[in-house]
């Protein structure tokens, strides 16, 4: 009895969740390229544009099961140093060049390392297409946007510590400031959820009152 309530009330907010805003959600969003810009001959594949259960690129360190190479921009000028006297890397730490390997504007969208099926092996699913616009803000150039590849220094530029607890809801699993970083560096993935598109853009958490930028600087 007591387990069959707990199933019922298990299956409601299941329903709820589904009727009202859904978590991640990425097959509605952008990074759903099965639907998007790069086409066909994908089997209907979402996570196959970035990470493979097999034969992964090992290479980018960081970006788990990765399934794309390089991107085929040699090198981008960095933000270089801050106000506060911290210097950017020389080059982005390979989980920020996972997405760059799509938001430098020249990589192919649908370059994969191994495609859907059997022995598919090296190629490109569906239509080939680069990043354009404003989404191409890599595009060579890194040194009109928020560093990246930086670190973390509590204190420089009104920095919390990294043991701050994360407030409000909306942060999944994470509990403090320091996960936000990847080895003690702020990537593309400190602001960014590459699946989660609850929040636009990708986003964190809201931006709304830039509680995202306040989430790391007390201003
Ligand atoms: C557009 C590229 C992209 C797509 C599509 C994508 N991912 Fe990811 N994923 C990433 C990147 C980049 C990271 C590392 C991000 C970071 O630093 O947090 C990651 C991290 C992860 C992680 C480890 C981090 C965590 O959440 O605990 C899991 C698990 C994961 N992805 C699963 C999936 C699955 C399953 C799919 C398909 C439904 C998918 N991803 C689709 C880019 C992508
Ligand atoms: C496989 C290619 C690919 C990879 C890898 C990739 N993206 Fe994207 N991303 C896209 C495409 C395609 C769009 C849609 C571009 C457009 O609208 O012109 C997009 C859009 C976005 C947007 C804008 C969303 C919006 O609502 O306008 C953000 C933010 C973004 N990506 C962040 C990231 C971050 C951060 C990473 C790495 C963690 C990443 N992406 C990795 C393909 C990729
Ligand atoms: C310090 C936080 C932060 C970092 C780090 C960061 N972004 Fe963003 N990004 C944002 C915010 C906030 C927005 C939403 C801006 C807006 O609404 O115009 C955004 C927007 C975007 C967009 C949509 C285009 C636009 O500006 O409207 C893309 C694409 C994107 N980011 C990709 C990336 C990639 C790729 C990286 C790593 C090279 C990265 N971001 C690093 C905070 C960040
Ligand atoms: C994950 C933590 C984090 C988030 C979120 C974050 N920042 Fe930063 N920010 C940093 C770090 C680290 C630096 C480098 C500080 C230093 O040592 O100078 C920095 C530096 C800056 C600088 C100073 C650059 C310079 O040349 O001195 C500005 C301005 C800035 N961030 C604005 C923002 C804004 C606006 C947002 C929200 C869109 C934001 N930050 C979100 C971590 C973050």
């Amino acid at each position: 009895m007591r387990n069959m309530k707990r199933v019922l009330s298990t299956a409601s907010i299941a329903l709820l969740l589904g009727s009202t805003a859904a978590m991640a959600g990425i097959a509605e969003s952008k990074h759903n390229l099965s639907t998007g810009n790069a086409g066909a001959d994908d089997n209907g594949r979402i996570c196959v544009y970035c990470h493979t259960p097999h034969a992964a690129n090992t290479a980018m360190t960081g970006a788990p099961l990765w399934n794309k190479p390089l991107p085929t921009t040699a090198a981008f000028a960095m933000y270089g140093q801050t106000i506060a006297g911290t210097q950017t890397a020389d080059a982005p730490s390979m989980v920020s060049l996972a997405c760059l390997s799509c938001h430098d504007g020249s990589s192919a969208l649908n370059a994969v390392i191994n495609a859907p099926g059997t022995g598919a092996g090296n190629g490109a699913i569906g239509n080939a297409g680069t990043m354009s616009g404003i989404a191409a803000i890599g595009a060579d150039d890194l040194t009109n946007d928020h560093p990246i590849s930086i670190d973390y220094i509590p204190g420089r530029a009104s920095l919390v510590p990294v043991d701050t607890p994360l407030t409000g809801d909306g942060w999944g699993a994470y509990t403090t400031v320091g996960q936000l970083l990847r080895n003690g560096k702020v990537e593309c993935g400190s602001c960014h959820d590459p699946h989660e598109k609850q929040h636009g853009t990708f986003l964190r958490n809201s931006n709304v009152g830039s509680k995202l930028c306040l989430t790391c600087h007390n201003k």
